[in-house]
This record gives C-alpha cells, structure tokens and sequence, in this order.
C-alpha cells in the first residue's frame, strides 16, 4: 500500500479534551440488522448509544427483500443448512459459526414474532398460527429447499428494521443518534490496542467524542465502492476504513459478493429484483428470448449466485447486450403483484408489466462477504471493540454467502456480541478520551471529489468486479495510489470528503487482496487463474502497517496461524 494510505490514523486533528465529550457503556456504530440486535442485548446490562449514519430506511438491512433464511420447517434440518452454506461458501466456511448461527435461528424467528413482527404465512395456514407450522417460505439460490422467511412479500428488512426499531424506541436505556458520522474509533496504545470510543459529527452539534467501554462497529458494507450497487448511498465502508485505521484486522476483503439480478432500466436506480423471484420460477433469457442458465449450472437460476451473475455476463457479452431479462410471465401480474407487491409498484413507475414483459436486469455489487475479524463472541484484536453484520468476518459466509444468511448472521451475532460488551463493564466508570490527533494540513489545492468519487466507482466496476485479472488489478492498485497521494494528504471538514477517504482506502485493500488471491473461489473469480487452488484455501488478514497479509485457516481461531508467501 502507499505509504498516504497507511499514516493517517485519524481522518482529522482533534485534542479529545477540547471537544465535547459524552459518556456511555457500549457505543453501538450503525442501525441495521446487527447494530439493533446488539444494542438490545447490551441493553440488559449497559446503558447503549447507537450512532446511525442517517436514519434506519438508509441501512441495507431495511432495503433487504429476500428474507431470513432460519430451517423452520418440518422438512428442512440444521444439517441441511449448514451443508448448503458450506457448499456455498466454498472450503473457506468456519463450520463452527456456520453451525452455531444456523442452530439459532429458529430463535431468532420466534424471538422477532414475540416483538411483534408478522411473517407472511402460506396460503392454506391459519391466521396468526403456531411459529413455524404455517409459515410461507421461499427458495433462494443455493438452498436445496424453501427456507426463507419473508415479511409484507418482498419488504422483510422493512419490516424487520421497523420491529427492531420499535423494541429500541422502547427501552429507555438505549438513546438513538440520528445522522451521527463517525469518523474515527478512538483508541489508546498499547499491547494490545485498547478501543476508547469514537469521534463523531453532527450537522447540529459538530465534532463530539462519544466515550464508550466497549464499542460495537456495526457499520455495514461498501457497496457504493462500485459504480453499479444494490446497496444505499450510506454504504461506502466507513466502519471497515476506521477499523483499518485503527489496526484492526481485516480479513476476505476480495470476497465482494455480486447479485445476479437488479433492475436495469435507464433512470432508475439499480433495484434489487429479489433472487426469490427465481425462486417462483422466474427465467433468465437472453434478448432472443433463450433460457441460458441451464446451459450453465445443473440448478439452472438456482445456482449459488457467483455462477448466474457470471454466466449473465457471458450471455451478455455472446448477445452483445447490457443485460437479460426475468422472465415473470408465467406468474401473471396479479400473483406477481400479490408476492412482490413493493417490486410491482416499481415496475408500474416504469410502465413495465412483469405478467406481460420481461424484466430487463443486470448484475451489482451488493454484500461485502469479508470484513473485521472477530472471533466466536464477536470480538476483534483491538481491546474493546467489536464488529457484527456486514461489516464482520466471522467466517460464516466463507467465499460466496448463502442467500438469505445475512438477516440471520445480523440477529445471532448483534445478540452474542451485544452479550459479549458484559466483561468490559468491570473497569470502573467510563475515563474521559484525552488523545491528540496532530495532522499538518496539506496546502494543495481544492480537488473535485465528485471526479475522484466516481473515477474510483467506475474503475472497481470494470476491473475488481465480477471478472478480474491480475495485470489489470495491479494497474487499479496503481491508480488508486496516485489518487490517493493528493486526496488523503487534505483535511476535510464534511463527510463528503471523509467517504471519499475511506472508499479509496477500502477500495485499494479490495483490490489488494484480489490481486493477492491468485486463484478463482467464491465470488471471486480471476481471469487469468479460473480454478481454486488449495494453496489459497485459508483467510487473509490485513493490517495497518504490515506490507503483505498473513493468512489463517480459521477466521475465529481454531487452528493455528500459518504464513503464505504470495
Ligand atoms: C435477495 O433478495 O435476492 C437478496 C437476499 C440476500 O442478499 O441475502
């Protein structure tokens, strides 16, 4: 990495003492799936504040449409779970995560219904019936039966955010910070790094610091790295670039997972078209109207995704098109607009009738597979922090996640590590943060961040995304370094400025360690190495100040470390 992209631990100059200080137990970083959960479970012994970048419809979580993916039903089986996300995740799972979130979800589910939170049932249920008995489920790829849990059709993360919400609202020891950046962890030195708290900004109180015994970093992704992304405009991996920063280990950070199908219409933002569509039978064709996918995967739409978002842009580039189609026709508008309705009243906006056309689509990046890695209880190396959710590597996912598996990684995790923030509430109060943070600011002139913004969304698009190769991602490394030497050295006093600081940091370990991974695995797929390779069956790991990365066999540590020469 270049040296500009390593120094700065801070984004800004601060002395802590001069800056409002507030006083909390557990600081929870993020208000999705995992950062509620987390919060909720803290709150048991702890007063919580909860810092959210924007509001709670401005996480992934409340954009998820899918569902959670929980073994349920009576013919369905943990072993079966865990199998197919092993299967999908490539020989890089920890089979003891795996393992211990799939057994927890059915408790999840039952624990969200007791908050409140109405799954859709089957047709022939009763109304209101037994948990698990009625429940409708659907199929996603990947999964060898139906086994998602869906709310209100195609608006579970809506509805889910909004239980949650509700549980937080109510508890009157959890205070919510609306539009709250967080710009740094705050962190004091030594062996090991003791995690202190953050700094903050408000467009109404400015610079705060929030003091905090434990810190729950529960931040998301970084799909916005990516000129074509599912994700929120809130996604620009702010957590994973102050984790970096402040040495936190980084682990899988080339496992940038692609959804086969969003909405590729001109003037519309890139919708996420569920992958249940498929799992009702929705065709992809090509646009001479062939049905491509079981000339490539025996699951045919149902294959674990890597594979029809690639096989997508094969048919893509031996048609000469910008995208295929999903072909609903055989569901009807009516049945379509009953299963998908928040899908359907979006088609409408674009006078498309999926019971009539077929929807033209394309692949995005969407989920961030890799992340800060913690351990079985959530915690990472630095004393004090943890991470749960996307913003996580807990090894569940491995190379490629099960659709589905992140709601349920969300709600297990938030409520182990939210548990976990117990054993640092034995230090006595919380101390005041008395760090310094000295940075001469640059005397260069003003840049035009929009410009670097999207050059960097574009160049990850075309070159670190669903195909890649290792010459071209050496020149992105490159260019990535040249823009960085002139846009991390400046100060910046909005977060327009920070996001961009941090995608290009995130962006250059993206693409590091995909240059790095010198095989094809999971989501990650090189053009110029398309086969696994055993050598590369482990967990990289990326620190702030160490040239190249280490590499584990076990993201939550069973089994040794072992070095990797690239
Ligand atoms: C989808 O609904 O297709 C996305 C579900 C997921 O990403 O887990």
């Amino acid at each position: 990495m270049h040296p500009v992209l390593e120094d700065r631990r801070y984004l800004i100059p601060f002395r802590a003492t001069l800056l409002s200080q507030i006083f909390t137990d557990v600081l929870v970083i993020g208000g999705g799936v995992a950062g509620y959960r987390a919060a909720l479970s803290a709150a048991q012994h702890s007063e919580v504040i909860v810092a959210v970048k924007g509001g709670i419809k401005h996480s992934s979580t409340y954009w998820a449409q899918g569902g959670i993916a929980a073994a349920v039903d009576a013919g369905d089986s943990f072993d079966e779970h865990v199998r197919d996300t092993l299967v999908a995740g490539a020989d890089l799972c920890d089979e003891t995560v795996v393992r211990k979130t799939v057994e927890a979800g059915p408790a999840c589910i039952d624990e969200l219904i007791r908050w409140g939170m109405t799954f859709d049932i089957s047709r022939n249920g009763d109304e209101g019936g037994a948990a698990n008995a009625h429940m409708a489920l659907g199929r996603e790829g990947g999964h060898s039966c139906a086994r998602i849990l869906h709310a209100d059709g195609d608006a579970t993360g809506r509805v889910l955010a909004q239980t949650l919400d509700a549980q937080v609202r109510a508890s009157d020891r959890i205070r919510v910070f609306e539009q709250c950046f967080v710009l740094d962890l705050v962190t004091l030195d030594g062996a090991p790094t003791r995690c202190v708290g953050a700094i903050t900004h408000h467009p109404k109180y400015g610079l705060q610091v929030i003091c905090a015994r434990a810190v729950v970093l529960a931040s998301g992704g970084c799909g916005q790295l990516y000129r074509e992304s599912t994700n929120p405009s809130s996604a620009t991996g702010d957590g994973l670039a102050m984790a970096y920063r402040a040495g936190a280990e980084l682990a899988d950070m080339a496992f940038m997972q692609f959804h086969p199908t969003t909405l590729y219409v001109a003037g519309a933002a890139r919708s996420l078209i569920t992958e249940a569509v498929r799992g009702e039978g929705a065709h992809l064709i090509d646009k001479n109207g062939y049905r491509f996918m079981p000339d490539y995967h025996e699951m045919a739409e149902l294959a674990p995704r890597d594979i029809v978002a690639r096989a997508i842009l094969a048919q893509m580039a031996q048609t000469n098109t910008t995208h295929v189609y999903l072909d609903c026709r055989h569901l009807g508008s009516e049945q379509f607009a009953q299963r998908f309705p928040h899908i359907h009243d979006l088609l409408t906006k674009f006078e498309i009738d999926p019971g009539a056309t077929p929807i033209p689509v394309h692949p995005s990046a969407h989920y961030m597979i890799g992340g800060v890695r913690t351990d079985l209880a959530g915690r990472t190396n630095i004393t004090g922090l943890y991470a749960c959710g996307e913003a996580s590597c807990t090894g569940l996912h491995g190379a490629n996640r099960l659709a589905s598996n992140s709601l349920l990684e969300g709600l297990v995790f938030g409520r182990i590590v939210g548990d976990a923030c117990r054993e640092m509430m034995a230090n006595g109060p919380t101390p005041p943060a008395r760090v310094v943070s000295d940075i001469r600011p640059s005397d260069r002139l003003e840049l035009d961040l929009d410009d670097v913004r999207s050059s960097l969304r574009s160049v990850m698009w075309r070159q670190v995304g669903i195909q890649r190769d290792g010459r071209r991602l050496t020149e992105v490394a490159e260019s990535i370094d040249f823009w960085a030497r002139y846009t991390l050295d400046k100060i910046f006093d909005d977060r327009a400025g920070w996001e961009v600081q941090n995608m290009l940091l995130v962006g250059a370990l993206v693409t590091r360690a995909a240059l790095w991974r010198a095989e094809s695995r999971g989501t990650h797929f090189r053009m110029d190495a398309p086969e696994p390779d055993d050598a590369f069956a482990v967990h990289d790991l990326w620190q702030r100040g160490r040239d190249e990365p280490t590499t584990v066999v076990s993201i939550a540590g069973q089994g040794g470390a072992v070095t990797h020469a690239i």
